[in-house]
């Protein structure tokens, strides 16, 4: 059980699964999405009395942890001041056919964390949740210690928000694999071996090392 406030940017498929397993542990959570909050409504109800509706940049303001789960295009219209210093989780994905082409990420002289880390130049990035298909979060989930428990993978280039982000994991019923700083993000982005299937930690990690650039394949 945490008092600790969960902001989300994104209430899409990744966003209000995220937020499902944060209220069913005990978190109070504020959501936004581009449309505003009235087009919330629903899912605040289905949240219960610890979930709100904010604006973006209240979400942000408003949340200790804020988790980003956006159409990767948008990423520049997240608002920096509000999450200044705080720990931002990025569930995002790089698809041009839905983001458009982007330069830095075609020529793989970059992830799409790092983007969003010098977007958010003294945020704490982390990511989380990208390899995962929505739905699973809230089926695969098991108790610490269990059998051939589902591992998901983080990168970031913060220690200490690296640690509270396992901690999170592991609370929503994962183990967790750091796959080290943010540029090694790309080990589990589309068409990566670990990038959907259900894994194990042992297995994701040889999923990591088997990982292959895009102009290597
Ligand atoms: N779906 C999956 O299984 C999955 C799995 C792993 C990772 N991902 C990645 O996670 C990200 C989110 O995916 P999704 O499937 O959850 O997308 P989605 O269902 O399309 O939801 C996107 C959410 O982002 C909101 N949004 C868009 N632009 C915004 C902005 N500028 N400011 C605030 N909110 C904004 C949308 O709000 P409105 O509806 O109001 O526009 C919506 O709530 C993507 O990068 C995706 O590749 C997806």
């Amino acid at each position: 059980m945490s008092t600790r406030t969960i902001g989300f940017i994104g209430a899409g498929h990744i966003g209000s699964q995220v937020a499902r397993l944060a209220t069913s542990r005990g978190y109070p959570v504020v959501m936004s999405n581009s449309r505003g909050p009235d087009t919330l409504s629903t899912l605040i109800g289905e949240l219960g009395p610890s979930a709100r509706a904010a604006s973006v940049e209240e979400a942000a303001r408003a949340g200790e942890i804020v988790v980003v789960s956006i159409p990767l295009k948008n990423y520049r219209k997240v608002p920096v001041a509000p999450l200044a210093g705080k720990i931002v989780i990025d569930t995002n994905n790089y698809y041009p056919q839905r983001d458009g082409q982007i330069l830095e990420l075609d020529n793989e002289s970059t992830t799409t964390a790092e983007l969003l880390q010098a977007h958010l130049p003294t945020s704490k990035v982390v990511k989380a949740f990208n390899h995962i298909y929505a739905v699973q979060l809230t089926t695969d989930g098991q108790p610490a210690g269990s059998m051939n428990r589902r591992a998901l993978v983080i990168a970031g280039d913060d220690a200490a928000a690296k640690a509270v982000v396992t901690s999170l994991l592991d609370e929503f019923g994962f183990d967790t694999v750091d796959a080290g700083p943010l540029k090694e993000g790309w080990r589990i982005q589309r068409d990566t071996p670990g990038y959907g299937p259900r894994r194990t930690a042992e297995e994701l990690r040889k999923d990591l090392a088997a990982a292959r650039r895009y102009a290597d394949q």
